[in-house]
């Protein structure tokens, strides 16, 4: 896909130099704002604004918004338990891989759960999404104050979760997160929604996921809709009664 990079109107010589900065990485093409029309008739564009970085993908608008990890976090913060606390328990200091990132809701869930006793490492496999979201974490701490401090215990890494999980050693992660695109999209997930044109698709393969169980010293849990066969790749299905998904699970009893 070509990527078109731009600025916001009346742009400053910092976010244009960035703009440029981006096009050469995407191997895309620097175009001024005022000679680029509307966004929306373009297939991808890229615009750097003063607080963040936007991607314009066939008319829609994808940004950088941590709104499910603020729900979350601020039930947490209430006492309530989060669906990682219900599978698991208390995963404090613990070392998670969340190898699809996404736009990081759960990456911050997991970072708040296991504090900074803990450490969370996030794989993203799509060159846009990572960018967009690696800005986004970069600037949390000014722009969400509920979320100040999260992002620190999170190192991203724009790679493909299959290659990466080859390179790990057993104990090198406590927990294997998978999160993968569903086969069947949950239409009402407007937080998706967006992402759906960038993100990568393949799925979960067995091979991979049989490396992670072999290699978490805790668990592995995979999200899927309601209707995966989880129990067919050796995972436990658990579902919570109002929910449009569910998590397949596997523990290492070794522990
Ligand atoms: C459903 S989204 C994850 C949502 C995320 N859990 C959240 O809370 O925002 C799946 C993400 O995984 C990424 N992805 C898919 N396959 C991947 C792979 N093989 N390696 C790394 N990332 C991958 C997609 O590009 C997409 O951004």
């Amino acid at each position: 896909m070509d990527i078109i990079c731009t600025t916001s109107q009346k742009p400053t010589d910092s976010m244009i130099q960035s703009a440029i900065t981006h096009s050469k990485y995407f191997k895309g093409e620097y175009i001024p704002r005022k000679r680029l029309g509307s966004l929306s008739e373009r297939e991808c564009v890229l615009v750097v604004t003063k607080s963040s970085l936007n991607v314009y993908i066939k008319g829609q608008k994808l940004a950088f918004h941590p709104s499910m990890a603020m729900l979350r976090v601020k039930r947490i913060k209430n006492g309530e338990l989060d669906i990682f606390n219900k599978i698991l328990g208390d995963i404090t200091s613990w070392a998670v891989l969340d190898c699809t990132l996404g736009l990081a809701s759960d990456s911050l869930v997991l970072s708040k759960l296991v504090s900074c006793k803990g450490q969370v490492t996030s794989l993203e496999k799509s060159k846009l999404i990572y960018k967009i979201v690696k800005d986004g974490l970069g600037k949390l701490d000014s722009s969400y104050p509920e979320l100040s401090g999260l992002s620190k215990n999170i190192t991203l890494k724009n790679v493909d979760f299959n290659n990466y999980i080859e390179g790990l050693n057993y104990g090198d992660f406590d927990l294997i997160y998978f999160d993968p695109m569903f086969d069947k999209p949950i239409e009402n997930s407007p937080a998706i929604s967006p992402l759906r044109d960038l993100a990568h698709y393949s799925p979960l393969s067995i091979k991979s996921l049989e490396k992670a169980k072999k290699l978490a010293k805790k668990a592995v849990i995979v999200k899927n809709n309601k209707n995966f066969p989880f129990e067919e790749i050796g995972l436990k299905k658990f579902t919570l009664p109002s929910s449009s998904v569910s998590y397949g699970i596997y523990l290492n009893k070794e522990e």
